[in-house]
Parts: C-alpha cells; structure tokens; sequence
C-alpha cells in the first residue's frame, strides 16, 4: 500500500490520533526523572550564540498505531552557530558540532525517551509488534525498522536510546543544510507524554555547539519541540454521535470501557474505518494499520518532494478530504454546517488540531485574538483543490504589508491575511517587502538579517515572540538569548561591536546604544524619511518604535537629563526634544 520511498521523510503537521494517553495523565506512575542524565547549567559565553528552532510551532504524532494513523512521532529542529564579532558569522559543519539532550522545564517536566516504562509510563507502540503480523507497527506503515526511540529519518534519536529513563546522552543533527546554513535534527521521535508519564505538549531541548577539536561547549540554548496527540476526532466519531448514529445499518461500535478516554478513542477510530469502508467499498477494517497517506497524499509524509504516486493518484489529498468533507457537512437536525464558516476555533480548527487543552496557537498573533481563519480561512479554503497543500499558505507580508510610510489598508499591520472571500482566502501580497518572506518561501525556510533565518530572531510559525502562553516554555530561548522575550532585537546578541548603522534587521538601527542616542542627527537629515518609517510619518511614535526592554535613554549630549522608558513605549522624536 505505501510507497516507502514516498512515505518517509519530512513531516511536519498539526493533526494526531491519541490512543494511549488520553486525556489528563498520560499512563499514570511515577518514572525516574530524577534518575536521567542531568546536562547541567545552561552555557553562556561571549563568544558564540546558539540560533535553534522549531521548524513548524507544532508537530503531531499518533500515539497508537494499531487502527490508524495519521501521523507519525517526527520533530525537526533546525540551529544556527553564530561566531560573535563585529561582523557575526553563522559557523559551518567543519567549525562546530551541533547536538541536542533532554532538559527539565520549570515544573520539572523533561522528557529524554519516547521507550516505555513497564508498569509506569505508556507512551506509545509504534516500535512494539504487531501481534496480526509479526513486525514491527512502524516497519508494517512504512517499511522501516528503526529500533526503540529512533526516528523515520537519517537515524535521528531520542536522547534516551541507550538507557531509558537513566540516559540524556547528545544527540547529533543529523545534517547541515549549506544554502540555508542551518543544522537540521530532522525526525526526532518525541511524544507529547513526559517521563513521569504526564502529558506535556511542550517538552524543552538543549541544543549545544562544542568546538570539534576541544569538545569543549561553546553555547547552548533551550528550545522547545512541540508535539500533540489531541484530535478530538471521537467527539462526532463515537457510537451515538453525529457521525455514528445508534439508527445506522452500519455496525458502530461501542467502547469497552466508557470511562476509558483510550477504549473510547479506539472505538471511535474503528468507527471511523468502518464509515469509511461503508461509503467508499473499501476495506480498511481488515487491513489495520492503515495509513491514511497511503491513499490520500500527504506532502508531510514526502520529504523526497516526488509527489503523489501508486493509489494516491486516484485520491484527493489528506488535506483535501479531510477540511472538504468536513467543511460540506451539515447538522442533520438544524441543517447549519456542522464547522461553522465563521466559527470559533473551538467550534473549528481545534476540533482536529491540537487543541482545546494544547493551545497550539501561542505566539504574538494567537495571543492578540488573531484566529486561524483570520490567516488561512474557511475549513472549504483549506480543502479547496484551488490550493496546494503545505506549499500555499499564508504570509507574514499578508498583515505585515510594510511600514508607516508605506503599506496596504488601513494599518502598518492589518489582522486578515487575504481580503477576497473566507472560503477561498488568498493570502495577500505586500508591495514594500520590509517585513516579507523570501519570495516564493514560506516563512519557515526564508533567511532574513546576514543570513540569519527568520526563525531564529522570531521563533517559529504559530508560536513568534513574544508567547501569550507562559506554560509553552517558549519564550524562555529569547530570554536566554537577549535578556527578555520578543523579536531578537538586541544587537549585542550577535555584534560585539557596530558603526552606527540603518542596515540592522528590516532596516532597524543600533539598540540601546550610546552613540545612536547621540548622533543620529546625520542619519536623519540624510534621509527623514527612514525615519518616518518607523517613528511614523509625523514623528509621533508607532508600534515600529516601541521600546522592546525598559531603557534609559539621553535627552542631551552633555547627559545632564536622561529619559526613564519603559517596554512597549512608542519612541517619538518629541520624547527628547522639539520634533525636528
Ligand atoms: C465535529 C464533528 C466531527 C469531528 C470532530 C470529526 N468528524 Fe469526521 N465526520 C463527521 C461527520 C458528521 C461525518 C459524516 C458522517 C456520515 O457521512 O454519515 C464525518 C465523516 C468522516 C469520514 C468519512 C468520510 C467519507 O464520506 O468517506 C472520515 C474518514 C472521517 N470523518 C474522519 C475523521 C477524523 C480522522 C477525525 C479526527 C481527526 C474526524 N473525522 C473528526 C464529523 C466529525
Ligand atoms: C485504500 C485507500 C484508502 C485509504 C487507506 C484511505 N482512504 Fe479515504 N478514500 C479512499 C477513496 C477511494 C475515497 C473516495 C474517493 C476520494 O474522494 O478520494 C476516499 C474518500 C475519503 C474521504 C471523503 C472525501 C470526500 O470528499 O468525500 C475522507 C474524509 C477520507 N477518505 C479520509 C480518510 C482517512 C481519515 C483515512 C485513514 C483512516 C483514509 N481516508 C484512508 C481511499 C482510501
Ligand atoms: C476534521 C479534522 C480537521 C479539522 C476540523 C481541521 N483540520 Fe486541518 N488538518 C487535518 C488533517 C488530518 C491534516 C493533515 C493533512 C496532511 O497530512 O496533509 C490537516 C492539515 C492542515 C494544514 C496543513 C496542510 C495544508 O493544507 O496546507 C493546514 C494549513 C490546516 N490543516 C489548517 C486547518 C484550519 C485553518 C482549520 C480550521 C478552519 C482546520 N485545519 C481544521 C484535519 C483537520
Ligand atoms: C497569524 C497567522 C496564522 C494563524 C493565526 C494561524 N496560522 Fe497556520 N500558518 C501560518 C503561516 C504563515 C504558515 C506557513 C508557515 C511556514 O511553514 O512557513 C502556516 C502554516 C500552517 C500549517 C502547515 C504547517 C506549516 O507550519 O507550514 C498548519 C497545519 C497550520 N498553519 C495550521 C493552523 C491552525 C490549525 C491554526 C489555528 C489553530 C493556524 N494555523 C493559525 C499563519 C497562521
Ligand atoms: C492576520 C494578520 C497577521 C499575520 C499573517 C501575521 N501577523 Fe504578526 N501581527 C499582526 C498583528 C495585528 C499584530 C499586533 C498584535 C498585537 O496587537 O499585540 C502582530 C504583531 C507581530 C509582532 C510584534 C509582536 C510584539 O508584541 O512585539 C511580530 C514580531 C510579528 N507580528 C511577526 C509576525 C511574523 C513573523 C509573521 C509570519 C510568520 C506574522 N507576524 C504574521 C498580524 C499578523
Ligand atoms: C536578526 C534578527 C531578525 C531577523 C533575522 C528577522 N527579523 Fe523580523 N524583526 C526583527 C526585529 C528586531 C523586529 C522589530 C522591528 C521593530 O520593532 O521596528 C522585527 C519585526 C518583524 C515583524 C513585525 C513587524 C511589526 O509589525 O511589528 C515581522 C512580520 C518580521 N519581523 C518578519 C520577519 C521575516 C519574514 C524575516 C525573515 C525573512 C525576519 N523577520 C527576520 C528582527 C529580525
Ligand atoms: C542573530 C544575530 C544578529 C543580530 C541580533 C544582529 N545581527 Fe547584524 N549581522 C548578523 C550577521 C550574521 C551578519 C552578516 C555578517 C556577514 O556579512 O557575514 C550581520 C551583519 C550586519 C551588518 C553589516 C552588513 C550590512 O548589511 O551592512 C550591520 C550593519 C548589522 N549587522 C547591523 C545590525 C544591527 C544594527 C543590529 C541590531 C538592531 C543587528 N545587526 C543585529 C547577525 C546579527
Ligand atoms: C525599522 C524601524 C526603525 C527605523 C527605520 C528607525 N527607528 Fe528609531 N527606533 C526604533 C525602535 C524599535 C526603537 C526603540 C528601540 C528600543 O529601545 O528597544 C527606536 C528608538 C530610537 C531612538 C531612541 C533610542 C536611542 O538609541 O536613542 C532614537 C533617537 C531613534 N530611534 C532615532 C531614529 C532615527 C533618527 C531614525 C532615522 C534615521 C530611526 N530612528 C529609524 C525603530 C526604528
Ligand atoms: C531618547 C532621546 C531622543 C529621542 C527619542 C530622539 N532624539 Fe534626537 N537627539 C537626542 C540627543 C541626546 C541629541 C543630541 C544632543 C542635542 O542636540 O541635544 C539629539 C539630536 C537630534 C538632532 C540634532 C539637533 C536638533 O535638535 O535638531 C536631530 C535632527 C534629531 N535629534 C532628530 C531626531 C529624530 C528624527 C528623532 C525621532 C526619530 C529623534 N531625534 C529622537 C535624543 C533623542
């Protein structure tokens, strides 16, 4: 049924099948956190920084494999080695060796194994045997045989491999990519279930560079590597709901135990294969596990890039059927659209993706009450065959259309990302691109200041500094990095020293710095516009020139009346002196 050479690879993707956990408390016990390998302090020093993030802002991955599966366990993580100097330089694989081990989280959470503890932690049968054919789950859906806590990619590990629940041994990326000068940790097979056996969609890495001759370790920063299992697919799915009515000539089942969050996600996704089988002729019940890609492309699924092949050709993909169906359908009592066009992200999005408990959508967007609607649309936007699945999405240049002095709308930032209909939501195209992607890149793949990915000063997709939800953990790399959370503004992060300049990220100046609170008079007088920018077209301060920290500023150049600010003040030129 499934290509393996199209299967493997990438994967990427919100959206998982729970079984073993459920919900609250994963299998329950007390494992051994205290027993793992402790990678000590955090390192700081002034002479490298560490650049690591997620590629996506969450991954999911089923926990159960043996009814179907959507997705399996697969992060990625890319870093960048920053050299320090007055001109930084981003290190290559012959400079520096990059790798990752398990680190507590402010409740103590950590999670170095994805391996199972007897008796203890559950945490999944993807590499257990399936007792129908003698192999392995994961070798009987993609036909590879990785050993315990190993991934679908390049060999990439968890850090427990060897001695789980005692082990936190580092992990090499697995690659470098040159064109983007990143290292990539390409299918780390985490779950979102900790040692101790608690749920945790949050879990943090410590991603180190040591210098390859000395071993010694130069930097590291703790980055997150979200990962859910919540798909409320069981809501509609279960016998007597409104996707398996107890009146149906088809034989939905029951749980076996209802109290059981596992027994009734299981019934459910029996349910779902035998709704399936009843419309389409297929015959899915008897051939579990099932691989939904297998039949319905998944780009997610295809890292090779070769496209859809064998019965993929005669299907709509993944993406496709699942919002286009679902989107289509009606309430049988009220006749209203069962995902309401306008409908809360819980009514919607969150039914599937992760989730009502996970909170996948964290970032500054999230956090300011932007919805995925309002960056993507409808459910029938998503599934329209007008798009292409996991290439066409939205943009940060669609609400970030350029400056004060020159953008679309009404506003510097506008908060829909396309401006025809819900259902078809075309992600609008800035003309000042100050604030852009790379052309014809996504977000995540695009590199901003010196090369730097806009990842690495912004976090990633669906969680950007600064994070509305404390409990993600992901604020805490910016805070390491610079001191406080929000876009990587502080060029002391990178410069040990800099001319003053308007070449900083999207044309930004020197921060916090003495000589640019002195002597910007040239740089203004040379181009007020630059500043207009920014500052605003009357000088009056907009959200472009908010102070990103508390500072203490000049007012004059003998430095007799200083200025107290605090975060998030729009700086006007008036707040010094008479507007120029
Ligand atoms: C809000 C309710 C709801 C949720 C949540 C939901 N579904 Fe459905 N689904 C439905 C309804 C209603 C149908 C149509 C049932 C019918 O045709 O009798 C359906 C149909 C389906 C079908 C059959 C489509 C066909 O006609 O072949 C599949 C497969 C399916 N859902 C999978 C899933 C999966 C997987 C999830 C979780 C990731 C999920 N659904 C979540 C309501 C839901
Ligand atoms: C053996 C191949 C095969 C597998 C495996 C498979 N499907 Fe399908 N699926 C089909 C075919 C054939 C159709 C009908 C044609 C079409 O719409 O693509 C279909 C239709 C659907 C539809 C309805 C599409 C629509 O627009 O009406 C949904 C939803 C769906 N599948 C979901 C799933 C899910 C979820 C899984 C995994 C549990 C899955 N499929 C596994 C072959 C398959
Ligand atoms: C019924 C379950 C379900 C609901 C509801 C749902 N999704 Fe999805 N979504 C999925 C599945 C399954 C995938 C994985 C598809 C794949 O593997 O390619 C997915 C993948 C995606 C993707 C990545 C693939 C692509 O098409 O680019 C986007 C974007 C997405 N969903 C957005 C949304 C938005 C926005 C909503 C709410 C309007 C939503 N989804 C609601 C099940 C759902
Ligand atoms: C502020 C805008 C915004 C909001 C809100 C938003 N997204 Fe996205 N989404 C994006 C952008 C931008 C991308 C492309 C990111 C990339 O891969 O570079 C994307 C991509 C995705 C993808 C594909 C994986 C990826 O990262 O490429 C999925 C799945 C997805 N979004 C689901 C959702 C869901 C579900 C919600 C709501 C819970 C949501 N998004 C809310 C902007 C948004
Ligand atoms: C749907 C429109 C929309 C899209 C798409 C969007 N943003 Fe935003 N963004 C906003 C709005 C509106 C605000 C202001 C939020 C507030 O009021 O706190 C904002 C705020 C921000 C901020 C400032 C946060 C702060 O408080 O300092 C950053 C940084 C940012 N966005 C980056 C991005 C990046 C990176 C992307 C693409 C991955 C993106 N945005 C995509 C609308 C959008
Ligand atoms: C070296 C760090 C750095 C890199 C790399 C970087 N940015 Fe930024 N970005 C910033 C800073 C600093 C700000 C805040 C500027 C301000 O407040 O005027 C910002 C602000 C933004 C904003 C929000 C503007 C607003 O309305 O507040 C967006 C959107 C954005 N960047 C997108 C990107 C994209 C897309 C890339 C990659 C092509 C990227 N950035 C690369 C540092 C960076
Ligand atoms: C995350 C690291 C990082 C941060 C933060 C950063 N830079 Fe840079 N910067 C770089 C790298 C890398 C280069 C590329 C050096 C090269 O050309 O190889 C660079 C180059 C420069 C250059 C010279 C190249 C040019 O385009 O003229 C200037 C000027 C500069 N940065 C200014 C700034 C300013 C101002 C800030 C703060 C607002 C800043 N940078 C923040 C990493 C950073
Ligand atoms: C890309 C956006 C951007 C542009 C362009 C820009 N500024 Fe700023 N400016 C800011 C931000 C953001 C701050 C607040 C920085 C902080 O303290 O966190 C700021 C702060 C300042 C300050 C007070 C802090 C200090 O160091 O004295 C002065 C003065 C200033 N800007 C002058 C100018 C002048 C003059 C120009 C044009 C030559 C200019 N700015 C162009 C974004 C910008
Ligand atoms: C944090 C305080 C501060 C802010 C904000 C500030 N300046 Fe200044 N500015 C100074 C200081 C200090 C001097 C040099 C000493 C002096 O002349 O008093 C100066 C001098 C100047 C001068 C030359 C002397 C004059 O008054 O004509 C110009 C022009 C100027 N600033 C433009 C700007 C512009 C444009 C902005 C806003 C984008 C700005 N400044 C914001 C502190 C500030």
């Amino acid at each position: 049924m499934n290509n393996i050479n199209n299967i493997l690879i990438t994967l990427f993707i919100l959206l998982a099948i729970p079984a073993c956990g459920g919900g609250g408390g994963g299998g329950g016990g007390d494992g051994d956190d205290d027993n793992v390998g402790d990678p000590g302090a955090i390192v700081i020093t002034d002479t490298h920084q560490v650049l690591a993030f997620n590629d996506l802002g969450m991954h999911c991955a089923d926990l159960d494999y043996s009814t179907f599966v959507i997705l399996p366990p697969f992060n990625v993580v890319h870093s960048q080695i920053i050299e320090r100097g007055s001109i930084p330089r981003i290190q290559n694989i012959s400079e520096v060796n990059v790798s990752y081990r398990a680190v507590k989280d402010a409740t103590g959470s950590i999670n170095s194994t994805s391996q199972n503890q007897a008796g203890a932690v559950e945490k999944t049968n993807f590499w257990d045997i399936n007792p129908d054919t003698g192999n392995t789950y994961v070798f009987d859906l993609f036909g590879l045989n990785p050993p315990p806590d190993e991934g679908l990619a390049f060999g990439q590990r968890m850090p427990g491999i060897l001695n789980p629940y005692t082990a936190n041994d580092p992990q090499p990326f697995n690659h470098f990519d040159s064109d983007k000068e990143w290292f990539a940790a390409d299918g780390v097979p985490i779950l979102p279930i900790d040692n101790a056996g608690q749920l945790n969609a949050y879990p943090l890495m410590r991603v180190s560079a040591t210098n390859p001759d000395t071993g010694k370790t130069l930097a590291s920063l703790d980055v997150v590597l979200p990962v859910a299992s919540e798909a409320d697919c069981q809501n509609c799915h279960a016998a007597g709901e409104v996707a398996a009515p107890a009146a149906s000539p088809i034989d939905f089942i029951l749980p076996d135990d209802i109290n059981d969050p596992n027994s009734v996600l299981q019934a459910a996704k029996h349910n779902i294969l035998a709704l399936h089988d009843d419309k389409h002729g297929t015959r899915l019940l008897n051939e579990t596990p099932v691989l939904c890609a297998g039949c319905h492309y998944s780009a997610a699924l295809d890292l090779a890039g070769t496209g859809p092949a064998g019965e993929q050709l005669d299907n709509d993909t993944m993406s496709g059927v699942m919002h286009g169906h679902h989107g289509q359908l009606t309430d049988p009592d009220t006749g209203e659209r069962l995902f309401p066009t306008d409908g809360t992200l819980e009514e919607t999005c969150y039914q599937c993706h992760p989730g009502k408990v996970t909170k996948c959508l964290r970032g500054a967007m999230g956090g300011a009450g932007i919805e995925c609607k309002d960056c993507h649309g409808s459910m029938l936007a998503v599934g329209s065959n007008m798009r292409v699945p996991w290439v066409d999405e939205p943009r940060c240049e669609s609400c970030h259309t350029g400056d004060a002095v020159s953008h679309l709308g009404d506003d510097i930032r506008l908060s829909q990302a396309w401006d025809d209909d819900i259902n078809i939501a075309t992600p609008r195209l800035a003309a000042n691109k100050r604030f852009s992607e790379n052309n014809n890149t996504l977000y995540r793949n695009s590199l901003g200041h010196g090369n730097v990915a806009c990842e690495g000063c912004h976090g990633s997709t669906h969680a950007i500094w600064p994070n509305a939800l404390a409990s993600a953990n992901d604020n805490l790399a910016a805070i390491q990095l610079q001191g406080h959370t929000g876009s990587i503004i502080e060029c002391s992060t990178c410069h040990t020293s800099l001319p003053l300049t308007l070449n900083g990220p999207h044309g930004m100046h020197n921060v916090n710095s003495t000589g640019w609170n002195l002597e910007h008079e040239d740089f203004y007088e040379k181009n007020p516009n630059a500043c207009r920018a920014c500052h605003g077209t009357n000088l009056e301060g907009t959200e472009l020139s908010r102070t990103a920290a508390e500072r203490d500023y000049l007012r004059d150049d003998d430095g007799d009346r200083t200025i107290h600010l605090a975060k998030g003040t729009p700086v006007s030129c008036g707040l010094c002196h008479e507007k120029p």
